[in-house]
């Protein structure tokens, strides 16, 4: 019998405690009243490793519950073998790209990193801004643009699938 593709999708930010975990939970969330889980698979990562084995940051997970999204990601780092497990490794600010492409050992590695901002459509923002050391506009801001990444990746990943 034929194998159907499954697409993969890491998402990447500084920490994993805030913008990556919301990507996961929205799109996971998208994926999921689309009926592709077992077509599209999604997980997130940290270029840093200091908050290893954490939940996502609580200010987060509470301004994403507002909306319905529930973060279930445990932070972790970016490892080398995410380079070749995932198809596509979307980096949430340029600080985060400029750091993938330096750890990326072949041109195709290097081809499957994006920027999450390259799927806005009504918001022109480049980034999503690090909402660390913020107030809750800056959480209200990385979900809104997250959601409209989010929903556009989703139409691009189904276009892939047909
Ligand atoms: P994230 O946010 O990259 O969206 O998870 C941050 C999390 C932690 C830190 C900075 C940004 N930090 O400096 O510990």
């Amino acid at each position: 019998m034929e194998q159907k593709r499954t697409i993969k999708v890491l998402f990447v930010c500084l920490g994993n405690i805030c913008r990556s975990p919301s990507a996961d939970g929205i799109m996971k969330q998208l994926v999921r009243e689309a009926g592709l889980e077992d077509r599209i698979s999604i997980d997130s990562a940290g270029t840093i490793g200091v908050h290893h084995g954490n939940p996502a940051d609580s200010r987060m997970r509470q301004h994403a519950l507002q909306r319905g999204y529930t973060l279930d990601s445990i932070s972790r780092p970016v490892v080398e073998a995410d380079f070749d497990e995932f198809d596509y490794i979307i980096g949430m600010d340029y600080n985060n790209i400029a750091d993938l492409k330096a750890r990326a050992k072949t041109k195709e590695q290097e081809e499957k990193i994006f920027a999450m901002c390259s799927w806005c459509a009504s918001h022109d923002h480049d980034e999503v801004p690090d909402p660390y050391y913020g107030g809750s506009a800056g959480f209200e801001l990385v979900l809104d643009i997250l959601e409209d990444a989010c929903q556009n990746l989703l139409t691009d990943l189904q276009e892939k699938l047909q």
